[in-house]
């Protein structure tokens, strides 16, 4: 793992959209492994900034999201299908067939899963995922405890996940109780990999990323240890700085 420290969550959301918008253009139909809560949404923004000044395009690009609710429509402002609308998909050239999100209101949730297997597995080429941390290591929403080798699969959240997540909601008891997240398996089999750590919210989840020794299935993100080319951008709050 690399680490690169930037000055502020502005500063980290330039160097990861600089990080996507290259990948663009040495492969114009690369995939990008795209993940929702706060911290990437600086980064959207540049994308879209940088779209609109006409230094990328993403009518090749294919995307694959980490992860959805289950029970969310797609139209509920919650799911993380409006959320990647509002924030980025809306405002560029991608095509509709080309993105990818899990299906949290499928029937057969099991048989979803299946799908965005196979989704994932149709998606050649060279695939830049970008990761948020959650204060419990989760990634995704693979959360403490998950056996690395799970592919697409439902997952119970935890408390402290839909603690942290309520501020999106009106109050915590609106939070979906599960989610569909893709594996670890499929996350470590990226190209490369952007961890995006910020705020002093996080500081103690990436002291114990950095301090670990090992891959533990207690801290999920400690399995970035494992991946060939995992970066990790950090802003100075979240490494302990004022
Ligand atoms: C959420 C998402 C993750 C995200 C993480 C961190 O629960 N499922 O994909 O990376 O938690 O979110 P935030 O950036 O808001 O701290």
């Amino acid at each position: 793992m690399e680490m690169i420290t930037c000055a502020d969550l502005d500063a980290l959301s330039r160097t990861a959209a600089s990080f996507i918008v290259d990948a663009i253009s040495k492969q114009p139909s690369c995939v990008l492994g795209l993940a929702t809560g706060s911290t990437p949404l600086g980064t959207y923004r540049e994308l879209i900034k940088r779209f609109n000044h006409g230094e990328v395009s993403f009518n090749n690009v294919r995307t694959i999201n980490l992860d959805e609710y289950v029970g969310l429509e797609k139209q509920d402002p919650n799911s993380y299908y409006q959320y990647m609308n509002r924030n980025l998909f809306s405002h560029i050239d991608i095509r509709r067939e080309n993105i990818h999100i899990p299906d949290g209101t499928a029937g057969d949730l099991s048989l979803e899963c299946i799908r965005y297997d196979n989704s994932l597995d149709r998606l050649d080429g060279f695939r830049l995922q970008i990761l948020g941390l959650g204060r419990n290591g989760h990634i995704g929403f693979n959360e403490p405890g998950t056996p690395f080798d799970l592919r697409t699969h439902t997952v119970r959240l935890t408390e402290s996940t839909r603690k942290a997540n309520a501020r999106f909601f009106k109050n915590e008891s609106q939070v979906p109780e599960s989610a569909i997240t893709m594996g670890i398996q499929d996350i470590l089999s990226a190209d490369v990999i952007l961890l995006l750590v910020a705020g002093a919210s996080k500081e103690q989840a990436l002291k114990t990323l950095m301090e670990s020794d090992r891959p533990d299935e207690k801290f999920p993100a400690t399995v970035l240890k494992r991946h060939k080319r995992t970066i990790i951008l950090a802003d100075r709050k979240a490494r302990g700085g004022a």
